[in-house]
Order: structure tokens, then C-alpha cells, then sequence
């Protein structure tokens, strides 16, 4: 955890939700999410944004899963950052590893996205991680920083941009790096998010993601420059979301 930081924990619902349990949940989340430490989002599927508002009622944060770069326009299937703004929401996931593969999105086009998130007045949270190869190979770090560098605009600090540093390889499988592996992907890329950003970079949140659970939580948001968690799988049954969120301090 980064001194003076408020912790951020994110639920990414991916396809996951239908009315009818997703307000159910939601409104568990958001009963338990008062009063606590750390800032509670979820990131339901774009059409659950606007119906769960109510249910949120301002305790909980609510987030898109992704964004066009474009402002409007012909683009089928697609959504905006302003309508997701305009449904409700207050951040973007962008540039998650399951978007990077099934859509072959860059780091550049994510780079492009989190524009249009500023401009729309969402806060971008754009997600960095190696495939294991990489990590196999040694070259995780090099590999993280280098998207993590192509990735994040001009004005990513002034917007209090956040970053998720999730391993592809340690998305819903039940495995996780090791505490020093962990701290050592955050040092290097607070390093570099306090040089790219001088007078934002120190404070801004840093995420750790992939097979956060109750059980983990507490020592991984214990490690220097793990500011939060970016949560999948658990983030759909609410006594673990917040068992993980209470785990924040
Ligand atoms: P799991 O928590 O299910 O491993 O998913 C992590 C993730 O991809 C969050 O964006």
C-alpha cells in the first residue's frame, strides 16, 4: 500500500450478469462497502451501468469494460466513453489481457482509448501483464513496462489515472506470483509512472490482479506500491468481494 493513498478495489464482472441478480449483488456490495477504507467499483457489463446506479447509491463506483477511441460514429457493436459516462459510469477498464488476445488490441489503440476516457471525463484503468512465456523466459518486467509505457496518454497523472498490473497467466486459474515477484512488477512500474508523471506518479494507484481471493487478499494489499486490487471471479459473489475490499484496510 502507497502511504496516503485510499486503496481502490474493482470488480470486473466480464460477461457476467443478468437484471435480476446483478441488482441483488450490487446492493449487497454496496451495503457492505459503506464506511470502509478503500473506494468500491464495479465494472458490470455496459448494459447493467444505467440499471444499477440506484442500487449503488453513490457507495460503490461504477465502471465500463472497455471503450471506443472514437467519440461517436460508425463503429457496430461499439460504445463510447461518453456513453458510458452518460449511463452512469466513473472509470474504464481498458486494455484488459482478454481484449488484448480475442480483439488483438495494442497497447497503442489502448493508448488511444484512454484518451477518449479522459476526454470524456472517465478515470482510465488500463491493464499491463505478461503472458507466461515471458515470465518463463525472464522478461516479464521488460515486457510490462514496455506496455505499460506505449499505453498510457499525456495527462494519464493529471487524471488520476490507475493502473492494473495483471498476469495473464494468474487470470482465473487460482495461481498468483509470488510476494516478491509482485513487489517487485510494482516498484519497477511505480519507478516508471513517477518518472513518465513527475508530479502525480508517486501517488497514483497501482492495482495487482489475477486470482485475487479472500484467502490472498490481506498480503498482497499488504505489499509496498499495491494500492488495490482489479477483481474477477470473486467480485461476483459478495461476501468475497468484500472480504477482499475489508482486506484493504
Ligand atoms: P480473476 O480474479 O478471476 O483471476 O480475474 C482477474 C481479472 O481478469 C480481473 O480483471
Amino acid at each position: 500500500m502507497t502511504p496516503g493513498v485510499r486503496p481502490l478495489i474493482a470488480g470486473n464482472w466480464k460477461m457476467h450478469g443478468l437484471a435480476a441478480e446483478a441488482q441483488a449483488l450490487a446492493r449487497a456490495v454496496a451495503d457492505g462497502a459503506a464506511g470502509l477504507k478503500a473506494e468500491v467499483l464495479i465494472c458490470p457489463p455496459a448494459t447493467l451501468i444505467a440499471p444499477l446506479t440506484q442500487a449503488c447509491a453513490g457507495v460503490v463506483a461504477l465502471g465500463g469494460q472497455d471503450c471506443h477511441e472514437a467519440a461517436k460514429g460508425a463503429h457496430t457493436g461499439d460504445i463510447s466513453a461518453a456513453m458510458l459516462k452518460d449511463a452512469g459510469a466513473s472509470y474504464v477498464i481498458l486494455g484488459h489481457s482478454e481484449r488484448r488476445m480475442a480483439y488483438r488490441e495494442t497497447s497503442h489503440r489502448v493508448r488511444a482509448k484512454a484518451e477518449a476516457a479522459m476526454a470524456a471525463g472517465l478515470i482510465p484503468v488500463v491493464c499491463v501483464g505478461e503472458p507466461e512465456d515471458d515470465r518463463l523466459l525472464g522478461r516479464a518486467e521488460e515486457v510490462v513496462a514496455e506496455q505499460m509505457a506505449e499505453s498510457l496518454p499525456d495527462g494519464f497523472g493529471a487524471a488520476g489515472g490507475v493502473v492494473a498490473y495483471e498476469p495473464v497467466w494468474a487470470i482465473g486459474t487460482g495461481r498468483t506470483p509470488t510476494e516478491a515477484d509482485i513487489t517487485a512488477m510494482h516498484a519497477m512500474l511505480r519507478a516508471k509512472l513517477a518518472e513518465a508523471f513527475p508530479a502525480e506518479g508517486a501517488g497514483l494507484r497501482l492495482l495487482y490482479g489475477g486470482s485475487v481471493k479472500p484467502g490472498n487478499a490481506a498480503a498482497i494489499l499488504a505489499l509496498p506500491h499495491v494500492d488495490g486490487a482489479l477483481v474477477g471471479g470473486a467480485s461476483l459473489v459478495a461476501e468475497d468481494f468484500l472480504a477482499i475490499a475489508r482486506a484493504a484496510g
